[in-house]
């Protein structure tokens, strides 16, 4: 059995042992769950790639407690001090040139020159890493493709006995993964939008940020980029400004004179059809409640899932990112 333990100095040093002995441990972050297994055990890091039936050439993330930890496993550029001076501990993931021979698995930069680094900022997480003391390699805690967790509930429910422990700390406050920059060579280019947006990085770096697009039929940029990800089982229709009868509704604002085709009105749709994202049209709250509002919508009963249109700006880039994934045909 899967054991949720409330994060404590004590069930932290057990989540601690676990992940020494080459256990996997469900991690909050402030982003989304994530699962982690020491990054320099090649066995537990194997592990996550079997409970989340991840294909072996998208690499993880390494979570470090601080900057100054990281320049044993990776380089840290001129570039990368100064960005991270500004965003970390926070939701920012940067590539960088791996350190050769570093100990860090290859297993978790799928046999990449380059790692993928994190600080967060969630207080369980970075006592966790001060605990360990090792770098924790870490993707969320779901099955591969489906959506990413944002409470405890959600990583039981997708991963079950697959997880050694999870450490129960509430919902995520940012709710949706880590912006990923590349630093790595050339012009930094982000290849994830999230929180911290490409405005936010160009006013540290002063020139222009750009997003890498994965497009059908070219090779992703990022292993992870593939289009179709963090999916419900529920068809998903974007940019709704009416209802098919039988379709559920993801709202981002008012809905109230919203209708619903051949007569009703979404507002009187029951409440199991019917979820806002944020009422008032916030873009940190839609976020947060993103994942979590997808899933409760996401039933056999449900024709489709219809989304209202985001505005593409700031956050919401990042939201209708997952959300075009969320909508992508197999
Ligand atoms: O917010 C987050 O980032 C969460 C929490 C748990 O920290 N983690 C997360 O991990 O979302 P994951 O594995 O689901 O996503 C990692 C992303 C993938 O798109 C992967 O392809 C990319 O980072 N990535 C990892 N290493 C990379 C590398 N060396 N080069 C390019 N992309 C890399
Ligand atoms: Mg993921």
């Amino acid at each position: 059995m899967t054991k949720i333990i409330v994060p404590s100095k004590n069930t932290i040093k057990q989540a601690a042992a676990l992940l020494e002995a080459g256990g996997l441990v469900g991690m909050p972050t402030e982003t989304v769950y994530g699962l982690a297994a020491n990054a320099l055990n090649s066995k537990a890091v194997a592990r996550i790639f079997g409970a989340k039936g991840r294909p072996a050439f998208n690499p993880l993330i390494c979570h470090f407690h601080s900057l100054n930890q990281i320049p044993d496993y990776a380089d840290v550029t001129e570039q990368a001090r100064l960005i991270a001076h500004h965003f970390w501990p926070g939701p920012l993931t940067l590539i960088l040139p791996k350190k050769p021979g570093c100990g860090i698995s290859d297993l978790v930069t799928a046999g990449l020159d380059t790692l993928a680094v994190r600080v967060p900022s969630h207080k369980v997480a970075q006592d966790l890493l001060r605990a360990v003391n090792v770098p924790l390699a870490a993707p969320s805690a779901n099955i591969s493709g489906s959506l990413s967790p944002t409470t405890p509930a959600h990583v039981v429910e997708s991963l079950g006995h697959k997880v050694d422990m999870v450490l129960a700390a509430g919902a995520c406050t940012v709710g949706l993964e880590s912006t990923v920059l590349d630093l790595s060579g050339g012009t930094p280019v982000i290849l994830r939008p999230g929180a911290i947006t490409a405005e936010d990085i160009e006013y540290i770096f002063g020139f222009e940020i750009t997003y890498a697009h994965s497009e059908k039929g070219t090779a992703p940029k990022s292993p992870g980029m593939l289009l179709k990800h963090y999916a419900p089982d529920t068809p998903v229709r974007l940019n709704a400004i009416d209802l098919e009868p039988g379709e559920a509704l993801l709202a981002f604002g008012s809905d109230k004179f919203m209708g619903i085709k051949g007569g009703g009105a979404a507002k009187d749709l029951p409440e199991s059809m019917r979820r806002n994202l944020s009422e008032s049209g916030d873009l940190h709250e839609a976020a947060a409640n993103l994942f979590s509002m997808l899933k409760n919508l996401d039933r056999p009963e449900h024709k489709t899932i219809a989304v209202m249109s985001i505005p593409e700006k700031g956050l919401g880039i990042a939201i209708n990112d997952r959300l075009h994934r969320a909508a992508e045909k197999d």
